[in-house]
Order: structure tokens, then C-alpha cells, then sequence
């Protein structure tokens, strides 16, 4: 335990007088009705993100009185302090371009207020990224806990589960498989109640490997929101929380290098949101190192999908918890990860696995012999058409389609898109290959979940289910295809991707893990040459200012440059 100051001492800076400041801050927290008893003890912020805007965190009011009980009973006092919360479906352009703001918002926050440790609650899927890169950056003891996946709905007998449901069934409505009064019962039956999407999509991912990662009492990332054993997850997180206080237990001595490839291993192994992997880079970038992409190829071509989730499988995140939830897949791969790294109990991954209770018989987690997919659900791809990389989910593409070369038919926009994508006079055949230019971190602005371009209409309508797609945007977790997604630079910053023409000739071969521009240098230069940036990706003012000009690129997680521990030099 180190002597610096701790509760409502610490970070006396005010008016010059440590002791006036002191004499300042206790008359006004008095004014709460606290007793000299209360404050004299560790103070342990708890974050609230609860916002009627976000049901996934409908039940953050509930969790916070049990963080508070549990932080009581061990002694500490438990002073909650709101910061930014934000929704997927709620948050304009996207949440993505609004993510840095929340993490900045919750690292000045901790380092603002005297708290000796911290509790973050997470759930939806930019929340718990965000509330990392935060920490991380303050340093302050801090653990976290997460609202918790939703439980299933049903419709006619069916179970539902948002949003791989939502996606099928509107598809269906569309084709004039289901009418609108249909419809709009089944908007009534998607999301069921609290917390987050209950398939294996941004939210469940990062829970998943925030646990894996140490950041997280085990077992917390597949607790349903509405189950009881939630809230005493709860309690147990904020009792933890007073202890890592004593013990100056800091986010940096958790998440390192080692815990970080732990967190890929188990990305792959749940066969993970791509997301994740731009969210664990923003997170590294704050610890000070960069997430090594060839590292997460070749994590993953060794590490085999083995959860049986919605979109590429058939359970739920209910179901992943009655399987006995994280530590289940743990214990499968057990070989694989390093067992030594801390976490935020205080002892180390290895000795929690082997503190669980042994698995039991149960056909959502595969075991390591028969595997869904035998390794490299994520692939790192390189290539003249993106020198910093773009990846692809290959386990949930057609593996026809993994080595294929063909014709672009590029839409320089998503306005572009959406505008000629479903005319029937769009020159475009199934060996074609789509490309979507100007969807990146600026170029959309908030690189939205886009990469998953439609079929077109008309070759839908003759039965082709899958096309080589390729993007500098996101996709959702909840979706599939042969879809290139993350392509680095992005065009609206200069890239490559943003010199392709219809007609160009594009290859790609995921096990080769390239993707090619079959154009001669020479006419590249030339196109490079006349390249204007599209007017739109400047501000002049306020966050759109500061997202414009401090926004990197996928590899480095979106993150802005100055919130690195180190950040990037500008390019010359
Ligand atoms: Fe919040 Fe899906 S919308 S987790
Ligand atoms: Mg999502």
C-alpha cells in the first residue's frame, strides 16, 4: 500500500491550501448528509451509466445499489458519478465516432475526483471499450462489471435474439414474407428486457475478453441482466473494489501485453465481433504498446472457434452461462494462454481457472477436438490495396469466395450506395467484386457497421446468397459474408482503396491473407495524383473538430492520436 494520500485527501490541489481545500471539500460532501464516520474510509466511485437512452443499461439502477452494499460491507464508501452512456441504435452518426468522447470524459472524471478505486459498468457495445481506454489512461484501481446479456424472446414458438433476428426478419418483411402488422409485433419481441444483445456480437465480445483480460471477477461477462446472480456479481465487484483500493491494484499491472494476447486468444476462440479487435487496439494504444496484428493471425490460426453462438451458430449468451459461461472456453484452451497474467482478484488467470468448479456436459462450448471452425476465425489480409491491413471474418464467409479474383463495382459513398446498389441497370454479376469507399473512421465520419453491403436486388433475386464485399468500414458481429472490412489507410485519409475504379481487377486470397489491386503502379501514381479528399472530413469547431483532426485508423483503434500513451508522429 502506498502512503499517498487516500479519500477525501487525495488530490488536494485547490487555493494554494491543502488544508482549506480539505476544510472546502468536507463542507460541501457534508452537505450530503455524510457522517465523519462515512468519509473517513477509502472512497470508491462507481460509474454510473444508466441513461434513459440505453435500455441495454436499464438495469444499471439496480446493479449500483448492489455495487453500493457490497462496497459497504467491506468498508469503503461508495460515492456514484455519472458519465457519458450511449446506445448503438440511439447514437448519431454513430456511436463509434462518439466512443473516444465517453472514454475522455471517464478518464478525466477518475482522475478529477478523490476516489481510491473505481467500479465501471459496461454493457453496450462501445461502453466497456470505452471505460477501459479511460482507466487505463487515469490509472487509478479500477474493476469492472457489465449489465449483462438480454434473455431470448420468442414469436410463434421461435426464439429471438437481437440482433441477428432483426436483420432476418425485417429481410423477410421486405420480400413480403411478413406484413407490417406482423412486423411490428415481432419489434415488440427482439430486445425482451434489459441488457445487451444476447448473440455473439461487439457487447458479448468485449465482455468476454475484459474478463479474459483480468478486468473482471470471473464469471461476469455471460450473467443474464435479469438474473439474481447479476447482483451479487455486483456486490462481490464493489466489496473487490474497496480491497483493490488497499492494495493499490492498478489497470496497468492487469492488462499488459500478456493479458492482451490472452484477450485475442479468447476473441477467436468465442468467435468474436471484429469489432473487438479495433477496440483492444485503442485499449493498447493507451497502455503504451500497439496491438500486433500479425500476432492476432497467427493467435488465430491456432485458436479454433468453439462457442456455439448466434450469428455463426445457433445458441445464445443465456446459454453460454448455464455452460458455466467464460471459464468454460478457458478451460478448453487452457494450453494456449499464458495462466500467469494478474487479474483484478489479485491472483492470477490460471489460479481463477483452476478455482472453478469443472465443467459438466453441455453443447454450447465445443471442446478443443471438434471444434466449429478449426482456427483463424479473424485473418489479418495485406496487400497494395491495404498496406496497414484489413481483416476478415473467413468463419463466417462462403470458403468458395476466401480465393477469388474479380471485376470492382465500386460506390464511393454509402449515399452512392444506397442510391444504385438495387437498380436494376447497375452493371454488376456475382463474380464481381463491391467495393464501398469513404466508410472509415472520417470518411462516413465514425466508421459505421457498413462493410456489410447488401446483395444487389437484382442478383439476390437469382439466388446469390454471398459476393466478395470490401470496405474501410465496421460490421456488426451479429453479421456474415465474404466481407473485407477495416481496409487501412482508408480512402477518405489517402488510401489505396480510394484509387479503385469500376473495372479494376481485385484478388483476394485469405489464405495467402492478401488482397491485390491488379493495377500497374504506374496508373496508380497517376490516380494518386489527381486524388481530392471529400469536403466533408473537416470541422471547424467543437468534437467534430477534434475527431476530424486527431482520429487514426483502424490499426491503432480509432482512437485520437493525443490519448495515446505515445502518440503517432504525423507523417511526412
Ligand atoms: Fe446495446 Fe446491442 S444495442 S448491446
Ligand atoms: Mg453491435
Amino acid at each position: 500500500m502506498s502512503d499517498r494520500p487516500r479519500g477525501m485527501r487525495k488530490g488536494l490541489a485547490g487555493y494554494g491550501d491543502a488544508g482549506f481545500s480539505l476544510f472546502l471539500r468536507k463542507a460541501f460532501i457534508k452537505a450530503m448528509g455524510y457522517s465523519d464516520d462515512a468519509l473517513d474510509r477509502p472512497i470508491i466511485g462507481i460509474t454510473n451509466t444508466f441513461s434513459g437512452f440505453n435500455a441495454c443499461h436499464r438495469n444499471v439502477p439496480d446493479m449500483i445499489e448492489a455495487i453500493k452494499r457490497g462496497v459497504m460491507l467491506a468498508g469503503g464508501l461508495p460515492v456514484e458519478f455519472p458519465v457519458i452512456s450511449m446506445h448503438e441504435a440511439f447514437t448519431h452518426p454513430t456511436s463509434m465516432y462518439v466512443r473516444n468522447l465517453m472514454a475522455m470524459d471517464v478518464e478525466e472524471m477518475i482522475r478529477a475526483q478523490p476516489m481510491d478505486a473505481v467500479v465501471l459498468i459496461g454493457g453496450c457495445d462501445k461502453t466497456v471499450p470505452a471505460l477501459l481506454m479511460g482507466a487505463a489512461s487515469a490509472d487509478v484501481p479500477a474493476i469492472l462489471t457489465v449489465t449483462g446479456p438480454m434473455i431470448t424472446g420468442s414469436h410463434k414458438g421461435e426464439r429471438l435474439g437481437a440482433c441477428t433476428d432483426c436483420r432476418r426478419l425485417w429481410g423477410q418483411h421486405r420480400a413480403g414474407e411478413i406484413d407490417a402488422a406482423e412486423i411490428e409485433e415481432i419489434s415488440g419481441k427482439l430486445a425482451p428486457g434489459p441488457g445487451t444483445c444476447m448473440v455473439m456480437g461487439t457487447a458479448s465480445t468485449m465482455a468476454l475478453v475484459s474478463e479474459a483480460m483480468g478486468m473482471m471477477l470471473p464469471g461476469g461477462a455471460t450473467i443474464p441482466a435479469v438474473h439474481a446472480d447479476r447482483m451479487r456479481h455486483a456486490e462481490a465487484t464493489g466489496a473487490r473494489a474497496v480491497a483493490i483500493a488497499a492494495e493499490d491494484l492498478r489497470p496497468r499491472q492487469i492488462m499488459t501485453e500478456a493479458s492482451m494476447r490472452n484477450a485475442l486468444r479468447v476473441l477467436q476462440a468465442v468467435g468474436g465481433s471484429t469489432n473487438g479487435v479495433v477496440h483492444l487496439a485503442a485499449i493498447a494504444g493507451r497502455l503504451g504498446f500497439d496491438l500486433d496484428l500479425e500476432d492476432l493471425d497467427r493467435l488465430g490460426a491456432e485458436t479454433p472457434v468453439l462457442v456455439d453462438l448466434k450469428p455463426s451458430g445457433q445458441h445464445y449468451m443465456e446459454d453460454l452461462f448455464r455452460a458455466g459461461g467464460l471459464v468454460t472456453v478457458l478451460r478448453e484452451i487452457v494450453d494456449l494462454i499464458a495462466r500467469d497474467c494478474l487479474t483484478v482478484t489479485g491472483r492470477s488467470l490460471g489460479a481463477e481457472i483452476d478455482a472453478q468448479p469443472a465443467s459438466w456436459s453441455q453443447d454450447t462450448v465445443r471442446p478443443l477436438s471438434d471444434p466449429i471452425h478449426s482456427g483463424g476465425g479473424i485473418r489479418l489480409l495485406r496487400g497494395n490495396l491495404a498496406p496497414n491491413g484489413a481483416i476478415i471474418k473467413q468463419a463466417a464467409a462462403t470458403p468458395a469466395l476466401l480465393r477469388h479474383t474479380g471485376r470492382a463495382v465500386v460506390f464511393t459513398s454509402l449515399a452512392d450506395m444506397a442510391e444504385r446498389l438495387d437498380d436494376p441497370d447497375l452493371d454488376v454479376t456475382a463474380d464481381d467484386v463491391l467495393v464501398l469507399q469513404n466508410a472509415g473512421p472520417k470518411g462516413a465520419p465514425g466508421m459505421p457497421e457498413a462493410g456489410y453491403i447488401p446483395i444487389p436486388r437484382k442478383l439476390a433475386a437469382q439466388g446469390v446468397r454471398d459476393m466478395v464485399r470490401l470496405s474501410d468500414a465496421r460490421m456488426s458481429g451479429t453479421a456474415f459474408g465474404a466481407i473485407v472490412l477495416h481496409i487501412s489507410p482508408e480512402a477518405a485519409a489517402g488510401g489505396p482503396l480510394g484509387l479503385v475504379r469500376d473495372g479494376d481487377r481485385i484478388a483476394l486470397d485469405v489464405e495467402a491473407g492478401t488482397l491485390s489491386l491488379l493495377v500497374e503502379e504506374e496508373e496508380l501514381r497517376t490516380r494518386r495524383k489527381n486524388w481530392t479528399p471529400p469536403a466533408h472530413v473537416h470541422a471547424e469547431r467543437g468534437y467534430a473538430k477534434l475527431y476530424f483532426d486527431e482520429v487514426l485508423q483502424a490499426e491503432d483503434g480509432c482512437d485520437f492520436n493525443f490519448l495515446r500513451a505515445v502518440p503517432r508522429k504525423p507523417e511526412a
